[in-house]
């Protein structure tokens, strides 16, 4: 095992990075991958129209832990709005297709894209969706109850079940490769960070609790999204759902 942190430390420092292959003149590959089929299709509301709880920062950071325990309180597409711009949502398009989202990114790649099964709604339907920031809309992508299935994917952590939401955040490696070379293998882990930290904070805000997860089983997590395993993978999960006091 030495050997191999060894191994990472050492390939991924600047100075023995391996040529780009945007320093080669190979071309960018898709900011953005999504699903081949999509079931139904729901615009999400204008985060900018919604009303939102004034919360102090550093309260919310006292308050915040993962928490495991939730109500059965349901999720609303206003709160599911907000949840999603907040963690991956894009603020502005630059020239060439550059998105500024609401979490920093090394060199604005953002190599991820975010799934979710929902499963405590008040006016969508349950199911596994994916969110396309570009629209600021949900693809429902899966209408089977797959409770069991997560339960068993996310290595048997049971209080997943009680949950409104899970995230998953897949990682498209070559997306920040393709600029970073082995940089990539630190940046992008850096990147999903502040993904599920702005979702433990936004969450507080709104008095869901959240759980962040990194043990989960990679084959059945990729296959349960219907993900091209080759180029991605389920990266970090969180659940999430109402407070219990
Ligand atoms: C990268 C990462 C992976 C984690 N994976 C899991 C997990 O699979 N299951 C779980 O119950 N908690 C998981 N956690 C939550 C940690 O156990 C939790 O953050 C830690 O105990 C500190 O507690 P706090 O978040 O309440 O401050 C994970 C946290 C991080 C940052």
């Amino acid at each position: 095992m030495e050997e191999t942190v060894q191994e990472f430390i050492k390939s991924t420092y600047y100075k023995n990075l391996s040529p780009s292959d945007q320093s080669k003149g190979k071309p960018a590959p898709s900011m953005i991958n999504q699903p081949e089929e999509i079931i139904e299709s729901f615009k999400l509301p204008d985060p900018k129209e919604i009303e939102l709880p004034e919360k102090n920062i550093f309260n919310l950071l006292e308050k915040r832990r993962s928490r495991r325990a939730y109500s059965k309180s349901l999720l609303d597409r206003n709160d599911l709005s907000i949840l999603l711009y907040y963690t991956q949502g894009i603020k502005k398009t630059l020239s060439e297709g550059k998105n500024m989202r609401t979490v920093p990114s090394a060199g604005a790649r953002h190599p991820f894209e975010t799934y979710f099964y929902l499963s405590k709604s008040k006016e969508l339907p349950e199911g596994l969706y994916y969110y396309n920031p570009l629209k600021h809309q949900i693809d429902l992508i899966n209408k089977k109850d797959l409770t069991e299935e997560l339960v068993e994917g996310a290595i048997s952590q049971k209080f997943i079940k009680d949950s409104a939401a899970i995230f998953c955040w897949v990682a498209n490696y070559y997306r920040t490769a393709w600029r970073y070379s082995e940089r990539s293998f630190r940046y992008i882990h850096l990147d999903g960070g502040h993904i599920c930290q702005n979702l433990y904070l936004v969450a507080e805000a709104l008095n869901y609790g959240v759980c962040a997860i990194a043990a989960y089983n990679d084959e059945k997590m990729n296959n349960l999204l219907n993900i091209n395993s080759e180029d991605e993978f389920v990266a970090y999960m969180a659940s999430l759902g109402g407070q219990r006091n």
